[in-house]
């Protein structure tokens, strides 16, 4: 491994622990499983943190900003010091990834009931999606216990994430996804890529079962959300949420769920941020599920003690899962942040994308998600208007491109899309009725 900036003093010990309450086992960094050996629990990576200037760190942080460094211009790797798993000089994968816009959409907060909102884009990654800040941290975990295939389950935006880190890390990628249901755009990424695409059975849950009774027997290094290197890199989307607003925090933080990894990650993160001082409270995190794919919803609105798997039903593809395998870590989130779930139905997801697009903000249905829950929730009044509140939109809009057509109105599509002779007279007309629609 070739040695890049030396880190500030901030020496850290890390470790695996098991999440379950009753277990709790350590294990080390390069332990194989990605679940607990004792329990089957879920595991997270975690560090003795020492004690640190909240402010010092804040400038260093600021200061990287204007470093070519890679480590610097990586929008995870900034903050690599609450990420210490990755030993100090490590030959990080990187490509740029975080660095993402927080844009305020007036119309839209004003549509969602009255609130001040601000869009965090993580459409805007080297992939087009937030997966890219897990796979620099789990595709550099993987270099370091020189792996060399890499696989994931996916509904597609995990898969051409993959693919790309992978690409660049010189290992070979292999991914699993549901037989035609997942978009073409994505499909294309994960193949220019170089990944070898096994399409199978009918949704995300079928193909992440196969997979994980095959990774250890054939030694595959594993980059579902499972893996806890992954969600050690989407933490860090906090840390940019907070320097980006000066370190204030929002009242509410909203997200789509589907396998739920993000929002894990979001809670650890800011608990982290908590822990060592740089925060002094918590935002209230809020999960939105698709109605047709919401098993984590009917947990928490029932108050039943564990997940019931579905079968998972939406046209935002990239969150139809119908069995979280990171329901314990959402829920541990939930709780910790005094935190809200909600589901929206596909129609309410498709008019919050509509509403976005009025803001010059584009996004894939599930990131549209959050917006809708956010509106839902102003209107049942558990979020209050005038709350400060901040969507993480979770992949870019061309990541589903005929849904955006498809899901025009004839109405809309007879003003908008005019196949037009290539006559100057009828243009002129066409042109002239244009003007006066707009006048
Ligand atoms: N939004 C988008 C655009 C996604 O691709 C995903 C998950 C989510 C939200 C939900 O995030 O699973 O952490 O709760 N996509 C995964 C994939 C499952 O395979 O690309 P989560």
């Amino acid at each position: 491994m070739r040695r890049q900036d030396p880190r500030p003093n901030f020496m850290t010990s890390a470790f695996l622990k098991c999440i379950e309450q009753s277990c709790q086992q350590r294990y080390p960094l390069d332990a194989k499983e990605h679940q607990c050996p004792e329990c089957g629990g879920l595991l997270d990576v975690q560090y003795d943190f020492p004690r640190i200037d909240p402010a010092s760190l804040r400038l260093l942080w600021q200061q990287r900003k204007t470093s070519s460094a890679i480590t610097d211009q990586s929008g995870v790797w900034r903050f690599r010091e609450l990420l210490p798993f990755a030993p100090e000089g490590t030959n990080v994968v990187s490509l740029s990834e975080g660095r993402t816009p927080l844009i305020e959409v007036n119309r839209t907060g004003e549509w969602a009931g009255g609130v001040r909102l601000a869009i965090k884009h993580q459409g805007n990654n080297p992939t087009g999606s937030f997966k890219d800040l897990g796979m620099t941290a789990c595709i550099t975990q993987a270099a370091i216990l020189g792996s060399r295939v890499t696989a994931c389950a996916s509904t597609g935006n995990t898969s051409a994430s993959m693919a790309a880190y992978a690409a660049r890390a010189g290992m070979k990628a292999v991914v699993f996804v549901p037989f035609g249901k997942i978009s073409t755009a994505k499909l294309a990424q994960a193949l220019e890529f170089g990944a070898v695409v096994i399409e199978m059975g009918d949704n995300f849950d079928q193909a992440f079962r196969m997979l994980r009774e095959l990774t250890d027997e054939l030694g595959l290094y594993l980059v579902n959300s499972l893996n806890p290197f992954r969600l050690e890199g989407q933490k860090t989307i906090v840390f940019e949420i907070l320097e980006q607003r000066d370190w204030r925090v929002p009242d509410y933080l909203v997200l789509p769920g589907g396998n739920l990894g993000n929002v894990s990650s979001v809670g650890k993160g800011l608990q982290e941020l908590r822990q060592l001082g740089l925060i002094d409270k918590l935002p209230r995190l809020v999960v939105v599920q698709a109605e047709g794919a919401s098993p984590f919803y009917t947990m928490i609105a029932t108050g039943a003690g564990e997940i019931t798997p579905v079968q998972p039903r939406t046209e935002a593809s990239a969150i139809r899962i119908g069995n979280p395998v990171n329901w314990k870590k959402a829920l541990r989130a939930v709780r910790l942040t005094d935190g809200l779930c909600e589901s929206v139905t596909d129609e309410q997801i498709f008019e919050a994308k509509a509403t976005l697009a009025k803001d010059g903000v584009g996004c894939e249905p599930a990131s549209a998600a959050a917006v809708a829950g956010t509106q839902k929730l102003v209107r049942s009044g558990k979020i209050e208007d005038g709350a400060d509140v901040v969507a993480v939109l979770t992949g870019h809009q061309l990541k589903d491109p005929e849904i955006s057509i498809k899901r025009r109105s004839e109405r809309e599509l007879a003003q908008q899309r005019l196949h037009v002779e290539a006559d100057i007279h009828k243009l002129r007309a066409v042109l002239e009725s244009v003007m006066l629609q707009s006048a």
